[in-house]
């Protein structure tokens, strides 16, 4: 198993995303415990990425349950349909937010989050989680990260 990721500081954002890839591939794919596996991708995407939280939260009955992350604390259930991540659970689609503040019903789990990507895992047609990444800055989040976060989350939805 690989000790550290490595990640250029001087990489522009894509070239960061595709040389972090194969490397957290190459963490999950020989474990079979999908938490290990959880907890490793959002070490490894906060590392390479410096994001300020980046973690799962797991679809649990009618809720979304907080899972591995990297960050600060965090609210710990939400609501179907409630905030970016409730949202992204019933559309099925990743959502970018570039000003948190213009998000109706967005959660606020820290007030340092200015903005986000919420990215969900689909396992045989249904949501199981949803990957959220929040930044202290806004409008941190554009196509490159929708494209390279979904790519990895369906390469790694087997681990995971
Ligand atoms: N902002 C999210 C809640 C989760 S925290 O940001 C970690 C939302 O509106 O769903």
């Amino acid at each position: 198993m690989a000790e550290e990721i490595i990640v250029s500081e001087s990489e522009d954002k894509a070239s960061k995303y595709e040389s972090l890839v194969p490397q957290i591939m190459a963490l999950i794919q020989d474990e079979p415990n999908r938490i290990a596996n959880q907890a490793n991708l959002v070490a490894a995407l906060k590392t390479a990425m410096d994001y300020f939280w980046v973690g799962f939260y797991k679809v649990a009955g009618d809720e979304l349950v907080l899972g591995p992350f990297q960050g600060p604390v965090a609210c710990t259930r939400i609501a179907r349909g409630s905030g970016v991540c409730g949202a992204v659970w019933e559309k099925k689609e990743t959502i970018i937010v570039p000003d948190v503040d213009k998000f109706p019903g967005h959660i606020a789990c820290s007030s340092e989050s200015k903005s986000e990507i919420v990215v969900p895992v689909i396992r045989d047609n249904e949501v199981v989680y949803v990957l959220d990444v929040d930044s202290t800055t806004q409008d941190d989040f554009n196509q490159t990260d929708k494209i390279w976060l979904e790519k990895l989350l369906k390469m790694a939805e087997e681990y995971l």
